[in-house]
């Protein structure tokens, strides 16, 4: 049977979860205070970029399944079930700052007015399901609810994609009666076998943790392994390559580049760590995790640095300001640390990302933004790849030669071939290979 759904927070992750819920055939009224967001969704327009996004919301609206307005309290008493989607940022002592959390769940204590499901989406310190049920339990003691933590895991870039076909759905619950409240709200997973994971709600809460320190560890693993080949003389991809192949291993998530990013393993390293401490328990190796990868992001401008000597007065152009492809989120992105490096150095930056420009500018608003890729490049000494949009791999070498004053090239997620570009007299620097300067080229073809 079909539930009345409320999700508060249309982020990255409340919007998808609303428009995938409604897709599901369920009513879903979703709640933001941003009232410029919320105008914008009753529009049938999407305030952020992901693929697919937009036909679903487009549909859903029409369908009249699915609703938006700024008003949590009605949202709330005309729901079976209510999601809490809203951010959980860096706090400044390591743990998220849960400020917009508790906003949300005082909304739900004064709206309490019949049996509901309180399903905590957002990325939680382990322990905050418990004291939500706590605090409800004693402001709301005449009322029946039940609390349910069910950790999101959708990547940014394939999100709508990841909502419809996650690899697994966890659902850390107290109660059998919300346990089948849950089951009729994702009963459209369970009909294409979406494994279920039902466990306590510190268990659910730990398992979104571990998951995001354990790819963020992976990430950075694979990054000191690239440093490494760049010394040695060995080609990281290789290595990667037949490391990927023992099953044990797995090849994802060990693709070399300038750090991870986002708005989600940068904050949930540290709030891990935050907790470890809190319980007296060591979690080094994820503290070094996070060291490891704000070095890997100023290592970035340093390389070039050292090849160049000085950046004061060059001209640099980055393409690629999004932390990953397929998004318009600059969170925590490389890109923030490479250009505030450049820029510390003296150098002029020139910028294009095809969705994230917008969001950029809040944070650097007096580079130069460009259309695309080509008014970039132009009259730049050096070029950074720092976003592996595909649309950066088809970069055309004799225009870039025709039009660029230097000729070096850092590509930090090894997007291209090198070859051409170097045919054409480029210097390259990829990640985890060993630089390659274009007379060095020549001579070794000569030898040949
Ligand atoms: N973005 C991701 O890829 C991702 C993936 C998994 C989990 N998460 C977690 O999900 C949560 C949400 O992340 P996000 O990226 O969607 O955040 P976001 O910042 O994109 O969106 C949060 C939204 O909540 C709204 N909001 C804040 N307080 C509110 C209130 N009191 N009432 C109504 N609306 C309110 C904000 O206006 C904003 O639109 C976080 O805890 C995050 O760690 C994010």
């Amino acid at each position: 049977m079909s539930k009345n759904i409320c999700v508060v927070g249309t982020g990255y992750v409340g919007l998808i979860a609303a428009v995938g819920l409604a897709d599901f055939g369920n009513q879903v009224i979703a709640v933001d205070k941003n009232a410029g967001k919320i105008k914008m969704l009753q529009a049938g327009k999407s305030p952020i970029y992901e693929p697919g996004l937009s036909d679903y919301l487009q549909r859903n609206l029409e369908a009249g399944r699915l609703a938006f307005t700024t008003d949590t309290a009605l949202a709330i008493r005309e729901s079976d079930v209510v999601f809490i989607a809203v951010g959980t940022p860096e706090g400044f002592d390591g743990q998220p700052n849960m400020n917009h959390v508790t906003e949300v769940v005082h909304s739900i204590a004064d709206n309490l007015d019949s049996y509901k499901v309180i399903v905590i989406k957002s990325t939680v310190p382990v322990g905050t399901n418990r004291r939500i049920e706590k605090y409800l339990k004693t402001r709301c003691s005449e009322q029946e609810f039940d609390v349910v933590s069910n950790p999101e895991f959708l990547r940014e870039g394939s999100s709508v994609q990841d909502f419809f076909h996650p690899d697994r759905t966890v659902i850390g619950h107290s109660s059998e009666r919300a346990k089948q409240v849950m089951f009729e709200v994702y009963r459209a997973l369970n009909l294409i076998s979406v494994p279920f994971l039902w466990c306590s709600l510190e268990t659910a809460e730990l398992i979104k943790y571990a998951s995001n320190a354990f790819l963020a560890t992976k990430i950075t693993y694979i990054n000191q392994m690239a440093n490494l080949a760049e010394e040695v003389g060995a080609d990281i991809h290789q290595v990667a390559g037949a490391m990927g192949m023992d099953g044990r291993i797995s090849a994802k998530f060990l693709h070399p580049g300038p750090g991870y990013g986002g708005s989600c393993f940068p904050k949930d390293t540290k709030a891990i760590v935050a907790t470890g401490d809190q319980y007296g328990v060591d979690m080094s190796l994820i503290r070094e995790v996070v060291e490891a990868n704000e070095k890997q992001k100023k290592r970035v401008v340093s390389r070039l640095e050292e090849k160049l000597d000085s950046l004061a007065g060059k001209t640099v152009a980055i393409l690629g300001l999004a932390f990953k492809q397929r998004t318009d989120d600059v969170r925590e992105s490389p890109s923030i640390t490479i250009v505030n490096e450049l820029i510390f150095r003296d150098a002029q930056v020139k910028a294009h990302d095809p969705e994230a420009m917008d969001n950029f500018k809040k944070h650097f608003p007096y580079i130069d933004y460009c259309e695309n890729w080509e008014e970039a490049v132009k009259d730049a000494h050096v070029l950074i790849i720092a976003t592996e949009w595909n649309e950066y791999r088809s970069l055309d070498p004799r225009k870039m030669r025709e039009t660029m004053k230097g000729n070096l090239i850092c590509d930090t997620r090894n997007l291209l071939d090198p070859r051409p570009f170097m045919d054409m007299g480029f210097d390259y620097m990829g990640t985890g290979r060993p630089f390659i300067n274009s007379k060095q080229l020549s001579e070794i073809r000569t030898v040949v």
